[in-house]
């Protein structure tokens, strides 16, 4: 039996791991129930043995969503997170409490839906919208004003004659409804990009998004819960959030004032139902304490308000008998275990396979032949394996045991080091890794040959007419023909579709050849600092580690690629065909080493660029373009409402301040 203190290092070690993967990778292993549920053991620990309390504990923040790119702001007032719990009877009890702390049955507790997105500050001076900052670690976040204004519901000046108060910050939730959820998965599927778990995964990247536009185009929408202001219109939340909705607010559609714990308890198992109706994902309700004088009274503790607490709704879960575990290999060479089960209806969807991600976690689940397994879907839409139950288990059943050699090309397997990932190092002879880089050299975002996807790239491998991504540029209509479902025009199709591929950007080409660990970003870093394939294919691991963000993983990851003479030769092959093997000089057109040795933070708004653009400017003209003030930076370039805090600093440090006139003269362009 553990002694407290190891149990409390390890629930830390393991919220801390979680925490990261959720707010940092946006890639979440577990569910929040089960991160809450960790979370609340810990809490109950500490408070039986105060000794073992640390400052640092993660029950003592409420996570941290802060992107070193991003500007950052403080907020005016913490954002808080709630008390949550899974049972109506604690829901019941919260209530008393409330009455009792109170001394009142006097009591209106209006019942709203929690959504499941990601939380922003909106702050609005004069009824202009001047910033929007997300929760980060609840005293500061990142500013993403610029993403946030493309949000079409969101009113970004609103009239005086609405009533609203002159200076408020308004609280919500970004979401991105679920049939803008599912089109971007679709694109990203098409495009051979991981898919986003759930929305709210798929909102937080989005609203991190460098890029405004492609943020726009994504869909987001904004839920405001919470309004905040030395001159409210109203005593209460309910008319509070009804005077925000006609100030051209969306405030929540369920809204209800409610009179007793009964209403309350009804009001939880009529939208537990009915939730599911609703064009956005929510995870719960949400039960606040109507009147503000009330809330006054009841207070705060360190994390969340008294007056409030969430209900989560539980996930939903099925139980099916696994059939078998197949094993599946990918682009990378991974060998990806997926439980194969006896369909079963969750959530409104038929499942019948889900992935058991790797050898460490069917070993962890322990799962035998022929197991009833416990299925969940909850936020995640990709069904999830959470359980065995014992109890049915076939007697005699053999636990399942990963292969040991490739199921696809019988290579005997070998297990990637520190990592619970399991490899075919058959590169270059493993059907199914052929056939997924072909179809990754072809999709959207590499070189787009339109017309080939996983299909057509498996029948261009199976009948030999493409081993390698080069053979693709000697197709012909003839060769097309032959294949399934092929005719003269699908054929003339992909033909002109390699050829326009012809003019696809060097940095894509990068992309396409699916050299590990080298995704879009990086393709893009590269083509700029390498400048063209000759280079790149001689280029020292050392010359690779000096350009920015590339780390040694990434650099040997290209040195072993090319050191490959089957890569050399397919490379060669495709430059031959006429790809693009040069960065374009339209990107250094302009340029100057005026900013040299500069490291400049921006901040504030601006009038003659975006802030895009001013970092490419920036960049442009030989400097570098940081995140946050430190004493490393030498100028701050500085538009209108540039916060307090950040003037302060820039002051005590004695960094000057350029005004976007003066930049832009500095670089020797006068607007
Ligand atoms: S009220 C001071 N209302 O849930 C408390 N929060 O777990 C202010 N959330 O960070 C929060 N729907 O992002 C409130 N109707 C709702 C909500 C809601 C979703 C989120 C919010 C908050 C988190 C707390």
């Amino acid at each position: 039996m553990p002694t407290p203190a190891e149990q409390v290092a390890r629930l830390r070690r393991e919220l801390n791991r979680h925490n990261h993967l959720y707010y940092v990778m946006n890639a979440p292993e577990i569910s929040d129930r089960d991160f809450d549920m960790m979370l609340k053991e810990l809490e109950t620990l500490e408070r039986n043995h105060p000794e073992l309390d640390d400052p640092l504990s993660p029950t003592h923040r409420v996570g941290s969503d802060i992107n070193t790119s991003f500007q950052q702001a403080a907020h005016v007032r913490p954002m808080l997170s709630l008390a949550n719990t899974y049972s109506i009877e604690e829901v019941d009890k919260w209530v008393t409490g409330v009455r009792n702390a109170l001394e009142s049955d006097d009591i209106v507790i209006d019942g709203e839906m929690k959504f499941d997105g990601t939380s922003i500050s909106l702050i609005y001076e004069n009824g202009r919208l001047v910033r929007a900052v997300t929760r980060g670690d609840g005293t500061q976040g990142d500013v993403v004003t610029e993403n946030i204004k493309t949000i079409r519901s969101i009113p970004l000046e609103i009239p005086a004659e609405t009533g609203r108060p002159d200076n408020f910050e308004i609280r919500g939730e970004i979401l991105l409804p679920w049939e803008a959820f599912e089109r971007l998965n679709r694109d990203r599927e098409a495009n051979d990009e991981p898919l986003f778990a759930n929305p709210r995964n798929a909102a937080a990247g989005t609203l991190k998004l460098q890029n405004s536009a492609e943020a726009a185009s994504r869909g987001l929408d904004a839920y405001f819960y919470y309004v905040l202001s030395d001159s409210l219109p109203a005593d209460t939340h309910f008319d509070n959030l009804r005077a925000a909705a006609s100030w051209g607010f969306k405030i929540t559609p369920v809204l209800k004032r409610l009179h007793s714990i009964d209403e309350v308890d009804e009001f939880i198992n009529h939208w537990d139902i009915e939730r599911k109706k609703l064009p956005v994902a929510t995870d719960g309700l949400v039960f606040k304490v109507n009147s503000l004088r009330q809330q006054l009274n009841l207070g705060f503790t360190a994390k969340s308000p008294r007056w409030a607490i969430a209900y989560k709704f539980p996930a939903e879960r099925a139980l099916t008998r696994l059939r078998f575990v197949s094993f599946e290999v990918g682009r990378m060479g991974i060998v990806t275990p997926v439980a194969n089960l006896e369909p079963v209806l969750l959530s409104g969807t038929i499942v019948k396979r889900a992935s058991l991600h790797n050898e460490d976690i069917i070993r962890k689940l322990d799962i035998h032949e022929g197991d009833m397994l416990y299925v969940e879907k909850g936020g995640e839409i990709i069904p999830k394996i959470t359980g065995v139950d014992i109890k049915s288990r076939p007697e005699g059943a053999a636990p399942v045991k990963f292969v040991t050699v490739c199921p696809a090309c019988g290579t005997p397997l070998i297990k990637i080091e520190g990592e619970a990932a399991t490899e075919c190092p058959n590169k270059y002879g493993c059907p199914p890794q052929i056939i997924g880089r072909i179809e990754h050299f072809a999709a959207r975002r590499m070189m787009n040959i339109d017309g080939i996807g996983e299909e057509t790239a498996r029948q261009l491998y199976d009948t030999g007419l493409v081993r390698s991504s080069a053979d693709i540029y000697s197709l012909t209509a003839d060769s097309l023909l032959t294949l399934d479902g092929f005719g003269p025009r699908s054929a003339q199709r992909v033909i002109e579709g390699a050829e326009e591929s012809k003019k696809v950007p060097f940095a894509r080409v990068i992309y396409a050849l699916s050299i590990p660990f080298v995704g879009e970003t990086v393709s893009k870093k590269i083509a700029k600092a390498v400048g063209n394939i000759d280079r790149l294919m001689t280029i020292s691991t050392d010359e690779l580690t000096a350009i920015d963000d590339i780390g040694i993983a990434i650099a040997e990851s290209i040195t072993d690629y090319f050191a490959d003479p089957r890569n050399r030769e397919n490379v060669e092959r495709l430059r031959a065909a006429g790809l693009c093997m040069e960065a374009e000089q339209a990107d250094s057109e302009g340029g100057s080493d005026t900013l040299a040795g500069q490291s400049i933070v921006i901040s504030g708004t601006f009038t003659h660029h975006s802030r895009d653009e001013y970092k490419a400017l920036i960049e442009l003209h030989g400097g570098k373009n940081v995140g946050s003030i430190s004493k490393k930076t030498t100028a701050i370039l500085a538009g209108e409402n540039v916060g307090p805090s950040k003037l302060e600093k820039a002051n005590s440090l004695g960094i000057p301040l350029l005004s976007e006139d003066d930049f832009l003269r500095k670089i020797g362009l006068d607007s």
